[in-house]
């Protein structure tokens, strides 16, 4: 069948990759793609928003299969605007709108998460209109305090205050705009304290896989310092989750969650990313994503050593329960180079040259074909992604991989996977 992939980033890299590789993929397009998806397939000129674009594109290609990356097509009713235009409706790899609302509206996802007693943290949704009961509840909040905007805000749209004043105040810009539409309502949360990692599932609306979980590492700084990014960094599978606590997860979060889905009628036919927090023994959520994270989708994919396109595809006729997912022992560790300035201003269009050799995982995140050359076209611009027996040999590996690639103000971290050496 002829797929296409949408997206820009190195998850999609990742996707083209893997997905190239199946003896089910005829033809493989992905839209926009950039300098590193066209040597696994075609890349379209057409972006994620240009539903028209994406619709002609489908007719055009004779398209089968519809596989998303980012998460705003979705929470905008791609699928539902691809249901009322075309005749023939491609396997959709992704929720519908209603289903999106997990990832799309934070007060939606904390209601549920109560609605379905999945353990996550306390918490209260405002609005302008209660913006006194929205201090007054912040008052019974111990430091710091954790402000989220309802809607996406393109990661940034989480704030983690210190002082009590300080966060009132936030509050008071959050209802005047800061965000945008996204932040006309607040969750105020309990903060959490632990250890962050990510689950990943595919799911047919009624059966789930769990694909390999990993770890990212989102601060621009080593250390774990400095502003956030799209993250620096993953590590998979990651150490402290064993079976119990695995076990843990499916009970009480995975199973729970999909049993809302299944009585809510969400549309959810696509990947659900579980961004956890262990807290001494017990696992919260700290939030629900509609799609595979980026960077960790370049640490999962090389584990997994199935054939993914039969199980995308079984969620056409929810028969996902028919098939498994064979998962590699190795560790896979990825690590970001970014464009000097990251995550605030950068210049793009600096020339990459890389010293590769067969078998490097090098995923293209921000970059694009110039004649003859591959420029950086963003932030994030290649991911070293290894895989090895062990997370110091595949870091090894990853950052000898970023040592052969050159650009102007090349900045990454040296610090990844360190934390998870020690335990
Ligand atoms: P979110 O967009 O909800 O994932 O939040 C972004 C980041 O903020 C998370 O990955 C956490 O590092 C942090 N965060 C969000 N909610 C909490 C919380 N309740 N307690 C502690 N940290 C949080
Ligand atoms: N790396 C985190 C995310 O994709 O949201």
């Amino acid at each position: 069948m002829n797929i296409l992939i949408l997206g820009s980033g190195g998850r999609e890299h990742a996707l083209s990759w893997k997905i190239s590789q199946s003896s089910h993929c005829d033809r493989l397009f992905i839209a926009p793609g950039n300098g590193g998806t066209s040597a696994h397939g075609t890349n379209i000129d057409v972006q994620v928003g240009d539903f028209n674009g994406i619709a002609k594109s489908i007719k055009e290609y004779s398209i089968r299969m519809v596989v998303v990356g980012p998460e705003v097509p979705l929470v905008n009713g791609l699928k539902e605007y691809l249901q009322s235009s075309l005749e023939t409706i491609p396997i959709f790899v992704g929720p519908g709108k209603s289903g999106a609302i997990l990832e799309g509206s934070k007060a939606y996802s904390k209601e549920f998460m109560k609605k379905y007693n999945v353990p996550t943290a306390a918490y209260g949704t405002f609005s302008k209109k209660t913006l006194s009961e929205a201090k007054a509840f912040l008052k019974t909040m111990d430091a710091p305090y954790v402000l989220k905007a309802d809607g996406l805000a393109a990661g940034k749209g989480v704030l983690i205050i210190d002082q009590l004043a300080e966060a009132e105040a936030a509050l008071d810009e959050m209802f005047s705009g800061k965000f945008g539409d996204a932040s006309s309502t607040v969750v105020i949360e309990e903060f959490l304290d632990g250890i962050e990692f990510s689950v990943f599932t595919l799911i047919d609306g009624k059966n789930y896989v769990i694909l390999p979980e990993a770890k990212d590492y989102k601060r621009i700084g080593e250390g774990d310092t400095g502003l956030n990014t799209g993250g620096m960094g993953a590590i998979s599978p990651v150490p402290f989750v064993d079976d119990t606590l695995m076990d843990q997860v499916k009970q009480h979060i995975i199973e729970p969650t999909i049993r809302g889905i299944e009585t809510e009628q969400l549309d959810y036919r696509g990947f659900i990313f579980f961004g956890l927090i262990k807290v001494g023994d017990t696992v919260k959520v700290i939030e629900y994503n509609c799609r595979l994270g980026d960077p960790e989708t370049e640490a999962i994919i090389p584990r997994i050593t199935s054939d993914l396109v039969p199980i995308l595809a079984s969620l056409g006729d929810q028969s996902l329960d028919q098939h498994s997912l064979q998962i590699s022992e190795n560790i896979c560790s990825t690590v970001m180079m970014v464009s000097g300035g990251y995550p605030e201003a950068y210049e793009k269009g600096k020339n990459i040259t890389i010293d590769g050799q067969d078998g490097d995982l090098l995923f293209h995140a921000g970059t694009i074909e110039s004649d003859e050359n591959i420029v950086t076209n963003g932030g994030r611009v290649l991911s070293a992604s290894a895989l090895s027996h062990d997370i110091q040999s595949a870091l090894d590996k990853s950052y000898d991989l970023v040592n052969r690639v050159s650009f102007d103000q090349k900045n990454f971290r040296t610090d990844i996977g360190k934390d998870l050496l020690a335990l």
